[in-house]
């Protein structure tokens, strides 16, 4: 039997739901909204496209979105002072900066000026050292919306195997240290791992985060495991199409076969980042007010 689709599109929705209900609540009680900061240097189409959905998500939650578009000429020291200025803004409870930047800026720079109070991205090394040592703070949205996709399917992950392929700040690393958080055993594979099937083979969980369109196959998975792609690839245009079909890090249609449970690309993890991106305002504005 073909295992279960995991509908993050679906999920996400109840979570933006959510949290547009207790943003509401928090603008009653604060007497002004909760508000999110989204700052673009330079013209990136599909940049373009995400801070465009981010910000109308952010109102659509009872939210005050901040939108920042810079051209691509921005200098570094521009940059620099605009996070400065969103810092001290009381206004402003979270701060994202999107990536990737243009070449002539130091992301690093960039992501360090940011108040680790209002990193609601949690890529601040800050963030990334509370995550380590077990202290609260921002947590990056795609690990932290996989990780409620996990919890919601299987409960408890105590002693589960869990293996993250892929090892970047961003996804695969905070994921590792979540699932560790929640009791499962990790591994890290990435793209030097020896026998990289053997080891995906003895999960109960993959998380896919590699960036390799439909490198996962089927015979990698073992039976009635949870299948997690973070990955959007887009293949190359069949003929006669403009554009090619957008498809995950791994072999959805084949994988399923073999998978308990798997997230689809799109509709899957995708939705979720913007739905914890609303919901880490949200505990920025909190704290903040508190
Ligand atoms: N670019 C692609 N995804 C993200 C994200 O989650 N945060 C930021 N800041 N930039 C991105």
């Amino acid at each position: 039997m073909a295992g279960t689709i995991i509908d993050g599109k679906a999920f996400a929705a109840q979570l933006r739901e959510k949290v547009g209900t207790l943003a509401a609540a928090f603008e009653e009680k604060a007497g002004r909204k909760a508000g999110l900061a989204v700052v673009l240097v330079g013209e990136d189409p599909a940049s373009q496209v995400y801070v465009g959905s981010k910000g109308k998500a952010t109102i659509a939650a009872n939210m005050a979105s901040f939108e920042h578009r810079l051209p691509d000429s921005t200098s570094e020291g521009e940059l620099l002072s605009l996070v400065e200025r969103l810092n001290a803004d009381p206004a402003v409870d979270g701060i994202l900066v999107q990536l990737p930047l243009p070449d002539h800026i130091d992301e690093q720079a960039v992501i360090a000026a940011i108040d680790p109070d209002k990193d609601v991205d949690g890529f601040h090394v800050t963030n990334a050292g509370r995550l380590a040592v077990g202290q609260s703070g921002f947590v990056p949205c795609t690990p932290l919306g996989c990780m409620m996709l996990l919890t919601d399917r299987l409960g408890d992950l105590s002693g589960l195997d869990a293996v993250v392929i892929g090892r970047s700040n961003i996804v695969g690393k905070p994921m590792a240290q979540l699932l560790l958080d929640a009791n499962a055993t990790v591994t890290i594979a990435h793209s030097r791992t020896k026998d990289l099937a053997d080891v995906v083979r003895r999960a109960d969980i993959v998380v896919a985060a590699v960036g390799r369109a439909e490198m996962v196959r089927a015979d990698w998975i073992k039976p009635g495991a949870t299948v997690i792609d973070v990955g959007i690839n887009r293949l190359a245009p069949e003929p006669g199409a403009s554009k090619g079909r957008l498809v995950g890090d791994v072999a959805f249609g084949e994988a399923r076969e073999v998978a308990g449970a798997i997230t689809p690309v799109p509709g899957g993890v995708g939705p979720m980042t913007i739905a914890v991106l609303l919901r880490n305002t949200l505990v920025a504005a909190h704290r903040n007010a508190g």
